[in-house]
């Protein structure tokens, strides 16, 4: 196996071809110079239309046999969380750059060894941030570094969602398989763009709470999931609801909420407000539209003016595996480890601890 040097084509495995598989494989399909050459998923139908509608040669069931095939440069990971760390390090092993899906792994002392993986192969390990890729956050950040808010102080993100537990009794509610509930799935995403937003501040301390009240009563399953593995109708040992308040190193708060079930308004929401010294703005994305609703609030010589920024559709996917592509291509491989997203799994980690034990949980002792 070899890693793909500049002008090479890249040849692709994509392992998992649930809505996140697809997504790479998509990608993969509109990039120059990138091929998918090979496909793994249990589903046996899928794995053909997807090998017909992209003309991919290979295509296997486990993901085992995917790194067996000879003449892979890299491989996409977008399997039920459980397998993030097995797959990523065996890849790596055999000389594979990793592009892993979100969350990087079920916990930190996992993603560790993921990145001591990458390090000792010397090869490229990312994983999928999409939002932060999206246009309005990206015009935020813009905003952000523009100076117009000052130095944001205080910040609160959120994703929420009425009935939207992805398939009760699937790998996502699960903790042994997922690792949590919305915290760790769409909570992350939150904390990747808030703390981007706010020019990665190093989270010092989290205060946290979970609930599972609404799901084990029964109230909160979403019609539009439908994932992979469903053993039962009712394993649900994750929460549906968690809140943290988390204390950075610049003196800054960020809160952070995420939901699969809760008693609010219908839909799926998600965004962040930021308060600083000069202004403040405040995103609001309503049911995965492409563009969200961005306003920033300065005061003009006394005057409270609001304004609405325009946004650009963002490429979400399609610019991480760009990134990913070009940071293969450029032969500089420093510091793309996974070390970004192992620090995140650290934080939720402290969250669920901080849950668990009912306190504040320090990460800078
Ligand atoms: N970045 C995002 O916005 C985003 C969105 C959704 C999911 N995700 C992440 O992507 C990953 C997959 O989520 P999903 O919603 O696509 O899940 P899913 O359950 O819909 O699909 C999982 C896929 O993995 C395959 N798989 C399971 N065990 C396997 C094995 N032993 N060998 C080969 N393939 C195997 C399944 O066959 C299926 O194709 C998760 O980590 C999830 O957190 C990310």
């Amino acid at each position: 196996m070899s890693a793909a040097r500049a002008g090479d084509e890249l040849r692709v495995g994509v392992i998992g071809l649930g809505w996140a598989g697809q997504q790479h494989i998509a990608a993969y399909d509109a990039l120059a110079g990138a091929r998918v050459v090979a496909i793994a998923g249990l589903e046996e139908p899928v794995r053909d239309q997807l090998a017909t509608r992209y003309g991919i040669d290979e295509q296997v069931a486990r993901w085992e046999d995917l790194l067996e095939l000879d003449g892979l440069d890299a491989v996409s990971v977008a399997v039920p969380t459980f397998l993030h760390a097995p797959i990523a390090i065996a890849a790596l092993e055999r000389g594979m750059h990793v592009l892993c899906e979100k969350p990087i792994a079920l916990n930190g002392a996992q993603a560790e060894a993921m990145v001591q993986a990458a390090r000792t192969a010397g090869l490229v390990l990312e994983v999928a941030f999409n939002h932060r890729q999206r246009g309005d956050i990206q015009e935020l950040k813009a905003v952000v570094d523009a100076g117009r808010l000052g130095h944001p102080y205080y910040a609160k993100a959120w994703w929420l969602r009425r009935t939207g537990i992805p398939t009760v009794g699937s790998w996502f509610t699960r903790a042994e398989l997922a690792g949590g509930g919305p915290l760790v799935d769409i909570g992350v995403h939150v904390l990747d763009y808030s703390l981007f937003l706010l020019g990665n501040p190093d989270v010092v301390a989290v205060s946290a709470s979970t609930y599972d009240l609404l799901a084990t009563a029964g109230f909160g399953a979403s019609p539009g999931f439908t994932k992979t593995g469903a053993t039962d109708d009712r394993t649900f040992d994750v929460e549906d609801l968690a809140s943290v308040f988390m204390r950075l190193a610049d003196g800054g708060t960020l809160l952070v909420e995420a939901s699969w079930a809760a008693h609010r308004r219908d839909g799926d929401e998600f965004g962040i407000t930021l308060y600083g010294t000069d202004g403040g703005a405040e995103l609001i994305v309503d049911d995965y539209a492409p563009k969200g609703a961005l306003r920033v609030f300065t005061d003009d010589d006394g005057a409270a003016v609001a304004t609405t920024v325009p946004v650009k559709t963002g490429r979400g996917h399609r610019a991480v595996i760009e990134q990913f592509a070009q940071t293969i291509r450029s032969g500089d491989w420093r510091g793309h480890d996974g070390s970004g997203a192992a620090a995140l799994a650290r934080i939720v980690d402290a969250c669920y601890r901080s849950a668990a034990e009912q306190r504040e949980v320090r990460l800078d002792s």
